[in-house]
């Protein structure tokens, strides 16, 4: 199954106004053949991003969501803030929001829903902690998650979702998965997909891997079976480190 493959940029809460503009007046330079570029700038420059690369193939993803249609929640971003501006994608179940911000599975599912029934695409992540690890808890940890946080959904919507396998402690420590550890991980969640839905979503869904993607380790995690790309958190900071990573899936 050839699955086009996904470079996405996780910006999380970094940069300034003059910094993030000049970051992506570099990105447009990037060419690529058959890759789909993906960046999520903080909020308050979602809508000059989106325009700035109107003309370029470069998408521009939200980090965040919130799970009701609009109203009283101050602070909070609403489906169609997203929308209106031309945002077509969001992250969500980030494990940074799981942890600090206790998005529970059941609030995930619901933030995964409203994004779908109005049209976004999603990046949903997933990731085990080093104890779930250790204690030999991963496959139930990741299937837990994926069964609340995305199984509400119908088969038809479920094309419209990419799943991040971060673990939690692979992501900003500099410590990867390795490479056998990750294939596992990939195959096991298509084979979620398979057994929920049917062999063809199973083929056609997406799987990144995030977790200390960097110039020197992609080439070999983004060439695994089940790789379809990565979530870059650090590396996608730099411009010279992100392009290296969006060359080694386009070589
Ligand atoms: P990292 O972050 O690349 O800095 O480890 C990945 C992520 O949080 O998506």
């Amino acid at each position: 199954m050839n699955r086009k493959k996904i470079v996405a940029g996780n910006w999380k809460m970094n940069m300034n106004f003059d910094q993030s503009n000049n970051l992506i007046n570099k990105l447009k330079s990037i060419s690529v053949k058959d890759i789909e570029i993906k960046i999520a700038p903080g909020f308050t420059y979602l809508q000059h991003a989106v325009l700035s690369l109107k003309t370029t193939n470069i998408q521009v993803l939200a980090q965040n969501i919130h799970f009701e249609e609009k109203g009283a929640f101050t602070g909070e971003i609403s489906h169609e803030m997203l929308t209106s501006i031309g945002v077509k994608s969001v992250i969500v179940g980030h494990s940074e929001r799981r942890k600090y911000f206790n998005e529970s599975d059941k609030i995930l599912s619901k933030k995964v829903k409203i994004a779908i029934d109005n049209s976004l695409t999603v990046i949903f992540c997933v990731g085990e902690e080093l104890s779930d690890r250790e204690n030999n808890k991963y496959f139930d940890v990741i299937k837990n998650q994926i069964s609340i946080g995305l199984f509400d959904l119908e088969k038809k919507q479920i094309k419209n979702i990419i799943i991040a396998y971060e673990p939690v402690w692979a992501i900003g420590t500099g410590k990867t998965a390795n490479v056998d550890q990750i294939q596992e991980m990939h195959q096991y969640i298509r084979k979620l997909i398979k057994d929920n839905y049917d062999l063809d979503s199973s083929e056609k869904i997406r799987i990144l891997y995030g977790g200390s993607v960097k110039p020197n380790n992609a080439k070999q995690i983004f060439s695994l079976k089940d790789v379809d790309g990565g979530l870059i958190g650090g590396a996608s900071l730099n411009f010279s480190d992100f392009n290296e990573i969006i060359q080694a899936v386009n070589g």
